[in-house]
């Protein structure tokens, strides 16, 4: 990788940031064993390799670092994806798992995209539910005790105002730097090096760094809620700049009160267990197994 100095002033800003931002937040510790959920895309695998960094720097045994990856079986993006992600991990010597939808919800996104669609659902929204499921499910069973996640500021801010408009009071107090809470022993919690890093730069440190990465998004995503919260904030932000940062500053203002509440309600017992899977659950069945359910009988 030759590059300029004003790129090198760039990548110096970039992994500066980011280290802060894991220290700040005291996102991991030497003991801790990590899991970075990669998807062969920048976001996560700019976490990945500055997770990887970020353990050199401090002597962390590199044994403690695993990525998992999390095939949804959608032919068009993920097959190149999950090739440059291999080849990646196998340059940075990092352990990489696969965890594929279908040997754990006996159908692919892909394969319920039509019946998702007649029923009024948006591939995007299931495949959310069942990654993070399925993310949470297996970094536990591998005994991770945080779970890295490629999200940056342009995907924080995107998802306040999701939970905003949507009234979903009890989905907010996951997000933030740490989502979740410690009280929990089922959840791993998540972490988000890239938290204060905005959409541009992620894809300015990817390119300058030269991987060979999937920059096209999910080929469902324009049909889901968020494209257009992401269509509406790229236009507020270009109309007055400062706008994704503001809705981060008042949300992080907001997200002790946020967590008091989740922590109560975990300790009311709120959070149950899924009879069908025995994972975390509001209701009797979780979210992942219903949708399963409704899909595949
Ligand atoms: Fe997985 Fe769109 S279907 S993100
Ligand atoms: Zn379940």
């Amino acid at each position: 990788m030759g590059c300029n100095i004003q790129e090198m002033h760039f990548l110096n800003y970039f992994e500066d940031k980011v280290f802060k931002t894991i220290k700040k937040y005291r996102m991991m510790g030497r003991e801790e064993v990590i899991c970075v959920a990669a998807s062969g895309g920048k976001d996560s695998t700019a976490a990945l390799y500055l997770t990887k960094r970020y353990f050199q720097q401090y002597n962390y045994d590199q044994k403690n670092l695993f990525a998992l990856l999390i095939n949804e079986g959608i032919t068009l993006h993920r097959d190149d994806s999950l090739r440059n992600l291999e080849e990646f991990c196998k340059s940075e010597d990092i352990n990489l798992k696969i965890i594929n939808v279908k040997d754990n919800f006996k159908t692919t996104i892909d394969e319920s995209a039509e019946k998702l669609r007649s029923v009024g659902r948006k591939p995007c929204m299931v495949c959310g539910i069942w990654r993070r499921y399925l993310l949470n499910k297996h970094a536990r069973a591998l005994g991770a005790t945080k779970l890295v996640t490629g999200h940056n500021l342009d995907d924080e801010s995107q998802s306040i105002i999701m939970n905003t408009f949507k009234a979903n009071t009890s989905l907010a107090a996951n997000l933030g730097p740490i989502s979740g809470v410690k009280e929990h022993e089922l959840f791993v919690r998540r972490i988000k090096p890239l938290y204060h890093c905005t959409n541009e730069e992620v894809e300015l440190y990817t390119k300058i760094k030269g991987w060979t990465l999937d920059y096209c998004e999910c080929v469902y995503a324009e049909e889901g809620y968020r494209f257009q919260i992401k269509k509406m904030l790229n236009t507020f932000e270009g109309k007055y700049p400062g706008t994704k940062q503001g809705i981060i500053k008042s949300y992080l203002e907001l997200l002790p009160l946020l967590k008091e509440n989740l922590s109560e309600r975990i300790q009311r017992g709120e959070i149950k267990i899924c009879k069908e899977c025995q994972e975390p659950a509001n209701g009797d069945i979780c979210n992942a197994c219903k949708l399963a359910k409704e899909l595949v009988g």
